[in-house]
């Protein structure tokens, strides 16, 4: 028996909604050099899959947070447990999410690299639940938006499993005592 249920999002549709946002990005920056910033670890296969769709002349770099520990709650508590290389000054800076729920790391993470300097910061997130529609936050581009199930694949992790799948399933709440 597998421990997630529907498929929500198939490879396909990754693939095909990544075309699209990456045209939209690569037209939004003309002529400017990006800074994408993946958030650890969730983010490692969008940005993977963003990234060679961008220009050459684009940047990647990472930074890991934690908001979470291991259950499937946001805890409201963010602190910076990798910080970036990059010095932010004058930086278009795009951040690249796996997925907004609450928004309290997308939140965070906006005030936060905002106040180093950038000349811009905007985000990409592959998914988006409800919840986040309800936060004071401008996601520029979204991938999908999805219903407040817990997901995982495609990056998106439960205790640090399923992160590898290709797609992004729904886990059954059983597995996760939900
Ligand atoms: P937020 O602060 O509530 O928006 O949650 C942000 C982080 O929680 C995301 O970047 C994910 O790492 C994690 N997260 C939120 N929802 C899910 C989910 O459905 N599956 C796996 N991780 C999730
Ligand atoms: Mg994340």
């Amino acid at each position: 028996m597998n421990d997630f249920s529907s498929v929500i999002v198939s490879e396909n549709d990754i693939s095909e909604r990544l075309d699209a946002l990456a045209e939209q990005i690569r037209t939004d920056y003309e002529g400017r050099d990006v800074l994408l910033v993946g958030v650890l670890k969730g983010a490692v296969m969008v940005m993977a899959d963003l990234a060679r769709r961008m220009p050459n002349t684009f940047t990647m770099d990472w930074m890991a947070v934690s908001s979470y520990g291991s259950g499937t709650k946001s805890s409201g508590v963010v602190r910076i447990l990798k910080d970036l290389d990059t010095d932010l000054t004058g930086r278009d800076v795009l951040i690249v999410e796996d997925i907004i729920d609450s928004g309290i790391t997308l939140h965070w993470l906006l005030g936060n690299l905002r106040s180093r300097g950038a000349a811009s910061v905007e985000v990409a997130s592959l998914l988006r639940k409800p919840d986040a529609v309800q936060v004071e936050i401008d996601v520029k581009y979204v991938g999908f938006d999805i219903p407040s199930d817990f997901v995982v694949g495609y990056g998106l992790d439960y205790n640090e499993k399923y992160r590898t799948l290709p797609f992004v399933a729904v886990l059954k709440p059983e597995v996760y005592g939900g």
